[in-house]
Order: structure tokens, then C-alpha cells, then sequence
């Protein structure tokens, strides 16, 4: 899929989309019957107010029509979708909609090249526009038949996607539109590595891939096997390998896009490759999802792709412990106590608590790098699940200035790009949840406020620099007929990245 910013001359613009010459224009209608400034100015006949008039197409968002041969246009054909109430900018979700309902109507026409003539949404500039764009049809071309022997009925979608702005928008727009094609690319590598079986994508695997994409993007990586980590005295991380016999990996990948000494900001991704719950074990049903479990690492891996694609001007160090969670007779029992690379003590009361466990060590190790800001991603907790549902990932930081600015900003960048982030507390109260006779502290924090307990835990180890955690278990994949991983939060996280390089 290959895309281009076409430019519509503004002095000419009256004629100008009548003049396009291309296998399929699309263009916006209205609800109430009226066009985009776009389709009037092909409309010199009246085919379209025709199709409106009769109800042929809606304009509701989501709704489409195909004409051909609409008189007087240079263009084969013209796709008229809809974009809801009429005003002179639309809202953000009838773009969004009319950008799919494009893709989805252009996947298997005969159509090589279109162009996209769509109007300026209401308080988004065109960057916006170009990436949601790029962003709804590539979602509608990705692929879930890799390992199928029998392919699914493809949908190759169209070759060449021109968006049309006007010259004033061109710059920006060209801009915007390599790095939408980075962030899908990204998004794409995080959805393949998490909809992989567990029996392939392993922790040696996601160090395979960390290696690739330093390789090509000029990054360094660091791959740390079971004996390094132990060097390390990673009692945490380690005691939940314990149960199984693929071997773990500590990944680190380092983007040195900035100054030499800018601190860096340090992702670090939660990559367990299967949760089964070790000892304390996951009932049945549902428990192939486990594999998803790695989200966070392969959303931190997508979005090191897409800022390596860009040669973004930052410093951006990724972190990524990973291995797998599995009951065996040298498993990690409940009551254990382990030690974490801190020094702190953790009586494991729940096997299945075993995020947090490997995360508090990659924390831990954050250290050294004298971070600007560390965020981690993991599909953490259930109860995140049951707090936030499937549109927010939870976002957790301290409360105070600092902490408050770098929420304020991974906020805006999720609200940018549609993948949003709600905030969550941190507070003394939840944190005596944790407290154990016998060791530092509890795994765990029993039922209540699942998601904050976990949050809590993680927090105890992150005093020596600025955090933020996302509990992504509720946005990295879905269940169901639609099952299949999101990509999420590759875009919040990229333009968080985006927003500080500038
Ligand atoms: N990976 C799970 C969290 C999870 C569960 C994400 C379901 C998405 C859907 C995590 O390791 C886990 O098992 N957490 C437990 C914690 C509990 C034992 C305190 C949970 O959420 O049940
Ligand atoms: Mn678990
Ligand atoms: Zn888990």
C-alpha cells in the first residue's frame, strides 16, 4: 500500500477535483442531503444531489455509495461516503468512520489508485487527518492467515492512496504521513507478535526480533540470558521462570536518536509469552488468550520500530523482561519469598501475580540509565479489565507536579490518536494492602482495587526517577469472533515520543 500527498491548488479549487485524474475520487457527503465542497465540485450534473435526494446513500457516517462515469470528472469513479451532520469542518468519529468505510469499499474493487478528498476536521489539523486516514486502511488490510496452509480470501486493498490537502497543508501533511506509515508499520509488528502462538513467539523469539530491529534501524540491542540475569540478582524475575524450560531473555534496546547527554526515556514492556497462572493455575477456558500476555513487550517493540522507521530525534531506551509463567514441579510456590534486585523481599502469594514480579526487576535495572521518564506497559491485572473496560488502558503515576505533567502528556497523546488512557490513583491507603509478615511486601493486595494494588507494587521501585505505568490488559487485544491483537498503545505511546522530540 502506497501513499502520497496530492496537492489541490486552493486558487483552482473550484475546478480542481473535477480535473483529478484517478481510477476513484472519494469524496464526503452530508445527512441532510448536502455535499462537501469536494463533491459539489464534482457534481456539475447533479448525479450526486440525485443520490443523495433519493436515499440511495445515507450520509450518515459509515455509509457509502459507488458511482462510475459521473459526468464531466476526470475520475473512473467517484465513492461518496458519509460524514454525518452537515457543517463546514466534521467531527473526529464521522472522519474516522468514512476514512473505514473507504477502505472497506475500495478492498476488493478493481480500483489500483484512488484519492482521498475528504474535509478538515473540527480541531484536528491535518496531521490528524492524514494519520487516521493511513491508519483505517492499513487496519483494513491486515493479515491473520500467516500460519493458515490455506489462505483466507484476500483483500489486497487499493496499490496507491493519494490524500488530498491544500498547498498551504503540504509540508505538514508529508510529514504526518511518514510517520503514520512508521506508527502502522509499528502497529503491524506489535499485532504479529502478539496474535503468534505462544509456541513460536518465545522469549528468544522477541529477543530475535529486538536484534532485527537494531539491525536495521541502527539501534543497539543487548540481549541478557538466564545466567546474566542471575549475575544481576534478579530474584524476582527469575523465580517466575522457574516453572518452565524455555529459557528467559532480558532485552535492552537502545535508540540513540538525541544528544548524547539527553536522558533518555526508558520503555519497559511486560513479555510474558504464556500465562498459564504457574502453580496458582488459570482455569481453562479462555486461557490461549495467555499468549497476549506479552503485549506490553510487543507494544514497546512496534513502537521502536515505528521511531527507528522515523530516526526520531531522541534518546529512547526499551526494556523488555520476558519469559514464560508455567506450574512444574521446580516452580515457584505460593508463600515463596524471593529477593528482588532492590534488595527488596516479596512473599509470592498468588503465582499469578507474576507481572509485577518481573517488571519490579526491569525497574530496578531503569536505574542506571538516569532516565528523563520511565513508562512501563503491561497487560497487568484482570481488574483493570473490570475497571476500565476495552477503551481506556489505566494510567498510573504518583501524584504530584512532575508526576502530573508527564500523565497530562500521555493523556494528550492517547486523546490524539484515539488511543486513549484513563488515570488511575496511587495512594498510601491501597498500598497497605501489600504488606506481609514475612517479607518487604505481598504480591499481592487481595480483591479489591486489583489494578491499584498491582500499580502500588510496581511504585515501590520506581523512587529514583519519574514513572508512569499503563495496564493495557483491557486494550491490547480482542476476544471473540474479532479476536486478534490491537496494535494499542503503539499510537500513544509513539506520539508521546513524537510530542517530546519536538
Ligand atoms: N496477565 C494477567 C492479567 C490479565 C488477566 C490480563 C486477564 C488480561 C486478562 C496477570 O498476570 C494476572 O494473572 N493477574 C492476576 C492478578 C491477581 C492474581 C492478583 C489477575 O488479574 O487475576
Ligand atoms: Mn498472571
Ligand atoms: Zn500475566
Amino acid at each position: 500500500m502506497d501513499f502520497s500527498i496530492k496537492t489541490i491548488d486552493a486558487k483552482s479549487a473550484s475546478t480542481a477535483y473535477k480535473a483529478v485524474k484517478t481510477a476513484c475520487i472519494v469524496v464526503g457527503v452530508f445527512e441532510n442531503k448536502k455535499l462537501s465542497a469536494a463533491a459539489a465540485n464534482l457534481d456539475k450534473q447533479g448525479v450526486i444531489a440525485a443520490a443523495l435526494k433519493s436515499g440511495d446513500i445515507s450520509g450518515k457516517p459509515g455509509s457509502s455509495l459507488l458511482l462510475r462515469n459521473v459526468a464531466e470528472t476526470a475520475a473512473e469513479r467517484v465513492l461518496l461516503v458519509g460524514l454525518g451532520e452537515a457543517a463546514d469542518t466534521v467531527s473526529e468519529k464521522a472522519f474516522q468512520q468514512a476514512a473505514q468505510a473507504a477502505a472497506r469499499s475500495l478492498a476488493n474493487l478493481g480500483a489500483n489508485d484512488v484519492v482521498i478528498a475528504l474535509p478538515e476536521v473540527k480541531d484536528r489539523d491535518i496531521s490528524w487527518s492524514v494519520r487516521t486516514t493511513v491508519l483505517a486502511f492499513r487496519e483494513s488490510t491486515f493479515r491473520t492467515d500467516g500460519l493458515k496452509s490455506k489462505k483466507d480470501t484476500a483483500t489486497t486493498g487499493v496499490k496507491k492512496i493519494a490524500i488530498a490537502v491544500n498547498a498551504t497543508q503540504a509540508a505538514t501533511a508529508k510529514t504526518a504521513l511518514s510517520q503514520s506509515e512508521a506508527m502502522a508499520n509499528g502497529m503491524d509488528l506489535t499485532k504479529e507478535l502478539g496474535n503468534l502462538p505462544p509456541n513460536i513467539c518465545t522469549p528468544t523469539y522477541l529477543a530475535t526480533t529486538a536484534r532485527k530491529i537494531a539491525t536495521d534501524y541502527k539501534m543497539v540491542a543487548e540481549i541478557l540470558d538466564r545466567k546474566q540475569i542471575q549475575a544481576l540478582k534478579m530474584g524476582s524475575f527469575l523465580s517466575v521462570t522457574n516453572g518452565t524450560v524455555e529459557p528467559p531473555k532480558f532485552i535492552v534496546l537502545k535508540h540513540n536518536g538525541g544528544k548524547v547527554k539527553d536522558a533518555p526515556i526508558v520503555l519497559v514492556g511486560k513479555g510474558i509469552t504464556f500465562d498459564s497462572g504457574g502453580i496458582s493455575l488459570k482455569p481453562g477456558a479462555g486461557m490461549d488468550e495467555m499468549k497476549y500476555d506479552m503485549g506490553g513487550s510487543a507494544s514497546v517493540l512496534g513502537t521502536m520500530r515505528a521511531i527507528g522507521e522515523m530516526n526520531l530525534k531522541l534518546n529512547v531506551i526499551a526494556i523488555i523482561p520476558t519469559c514464560e509463567n508455567m506450574p512444574s514441579g521446580s516452580a515457584t510456590r505460593p508463600g515463596d519469598i524471593v529477593t528482588s534486585m532492590s534488595g527488596q523481599t516479596i512473599e509470592i502469594l498468588n503465582t499469578d501475580a507474576e507481572g509485577r514480579l518481573i517488571l519490579c526487576d526491569a525497574l530496578t535495572y531503569a536505574e542506571r540509565f538516569k532516565p528523563a521518564a520511565v513508562i512501563d506497559v503491561a497487560t497487568l491485572t484482570g481488574a483493570c479489565v473490570t475497571a476500565l473496560g476495552h477503551h481506556n488502558s489505566g494510567l498510573f503515576t504518583r501524584h504530584d507536579d512532575a508526576h502530573d505533567k508527564l500523565a497530562a502528556e500521555l493523556l494528550a497523546a492517547g486523546k490524539q490518536t484515539g488511543d486513549t488512557a484513563w488515570r488511575m490513583p496511587i495512594e498510601e491507603a491501597y498500598n497497605e494492602q501489600l504488606k506481609s509478615n514475612f517479607a518487604d511486601m505481598a504480591n499481592i493486595g487481595g480483591p479489591a482495587g486489583g489494578s491499584i494494588t498491582a500499580a502500588c507494587f510496581l511504585e515501590r521501585f520506581t523512587r529514583k526517577y519519574t514513572w508512569a505505568h499503563l495496564d493495557i490488559a483491557g486494550t491490547a487485544w480482542k476476544s471473540g469472533a474479532a479476536k486478534g491483537s490491537t496494535g494499542r498503545p503503539v499510537p500513544l505511546l509513539t506520539t508521546f515520543l513524537i510530542n517530546r522530540a519536538a
